[in-house]
């Protein structure tokens, strides 16, 4: 039951215990990479957590921790395995000397977060030694990773130091749109271009208003009606609705919301030419989507590329760089995109799968290993 378990939520990878003795959780490590896993439990405060470090050839495995109220434990070991790998990912391709890792507490956000829990919480994390840096993810606000801080100087994005990286994160898409503008109409400017920015948070605003200033028509979807009113006003943008931004006729697809939002479903509707936005994990099937979406001629900004500014603002801080330096980072993020739709049209092979083969390579030579992908 155990082993399949994993085996079904790691959606792909096929993971086999090669005797009935093999312990399946090892047998998962060793199918994805992993190089530790951290199992913490502190009875007194309630706190039940998973480190997960992935991979440490680049350097730190860094990587949020997310607070969830998982329906068991096996999920949240899924969840922690496959979201350290993806940062392995993430932080190698943007060029960052990082490492792979991410932390779970399982639980309710709202009802059990208490100061004695995160400093439990620090202390694990203290004890890697600097093998992996902490950070904010869903559930977890500033204040908690104070908490955290005061056991642990491994732990980046405190109040006061880098601060919000959603600016950062909406610069480096906005990058990567237009290096996706200039390969699919042959030219960078979004000047009239027909963009739908689905949710309208931290990132979208400031992603709309780039956009804006940029003179591309924006369209808005988001579930929170004052958000919309605000938005739409401020920036002159047509609000649509949660369903119809599938619909509409427009030339580029934005998601800064929720992940699998590019389905089989949505593919029959989407008009779009480009999907570019914030969202992770937006193909609902790597593999299949990623395919689909290539085979349309719709050029897929890989999310993990271009989403990356969030965590080029924590390296910053964590290796004493400026904001100047981090939106410099980020804006090279058009360069990767570029670099990425460029190879995958000369070797027709899907982006997602090119990332990830420009991520691997850079691990490699650096590491002289071979990853098991
Ligand atoms: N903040 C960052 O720096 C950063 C970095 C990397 C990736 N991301 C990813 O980008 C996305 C947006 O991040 P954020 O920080 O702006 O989050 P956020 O929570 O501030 O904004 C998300 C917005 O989406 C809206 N929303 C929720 N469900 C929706 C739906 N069905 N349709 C339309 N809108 C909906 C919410 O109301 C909210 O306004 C997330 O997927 C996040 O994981 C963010």
């Amino acid at each position: 039951m155990f082993k399949f378990l994993i085996i079904e939520m790691i959606e792909t990878k096929e993971i086999h215990a090669t005797s009935s003795s093999e312990n399946p959780v090892i047998a998962a490590m060793g199918a994805l990479g992993h190089e530790q896993l951290l199992f913490c439990n502190d009875n007194a405060t309630g706190l039940k957590a998973i480190i997960a470090v992935h991979n440490t050839v680049l350097g730190p495995a860094l990587g949020g921790t997310r607070m969830w109220m998982y329906n068991n434990e096996m999920e949240a070991l899924n969840d922690v395995l496959r979201l350290s790998r993806g940062m392995t990912y993430k932080n190698s391709l943007a060029g960052l000397n990082l490492g792979g890792g991410k932390a779970v507490i399982i639980g309710d956000a709202r009802s059990m977060k208490s100061e004695a829990l995160f400093r439990r919480f620090g202390k694990f994390v203290n004890s890697l030694a600097g093998k992996y840096i902490t950070a904010e993810d869903v559930g977890i606000s500033p204040k908690d990773m104070v908490y955290v801080s005061m056991e642990t100087k491994h732990v980046a994005g405190l109040p006061g130091k880098s601060g919000d990286p959603s600016p950062v994160t909406a610069f480096g898409t906005y990058m990567g749109m237009k290096a996706c503008a200039k390969k699919q109409y042959g030219s960078d400017s979004l000047s009239g271009k027909k963009v739908a920015v689905q949710g309208v948070g931290h990132v979208g605003e400031y992603l709309v208003k780039h956009l804006t200033e940029e003179g591309a028509q924006v369209f808005i979807s988001d579930i929170h009606e004052e958000t919309l009113k605000r938005i739409s006003s401020e920036y002159n943008a047509k609000v649509l609705g949660l369903n119809e931004i599938y619909d509409i006729d427009m030339d580029i697809y934005a998601p800064c919301a929720l992940g699998a939002t590019v389905n089989d479903d949505t593919l029959n509707r989407l008009k779009c030419s480009i999907i570019a936005g914030a969202a992770n994990n937006q193909l609902a099937q790597e593999t299949v989507h990623g395919k689909i979406v290539m085979d349309k001629g719709i050029i897929y900004a890989p999310d993990f590329a271009l989403n990356a500014g969030g965590v080029i603002n924590c390296f910053a801080e964590v290796d004493g760089q400026d904001t100047k330096w981090a939106m410099d980072k980020a804006e090279a993020i058009y360069d990767t995109i570029y670099g990425i739709v460029d190879r995958s049209q000369s070797e027709n092979i899907p982006t997602y799968a090119i990332a990830n083969k420009i991520a691997e390579e850079r691990i490699e030579a650096i590491g002289k290993v071979k990853l098991p992908m």
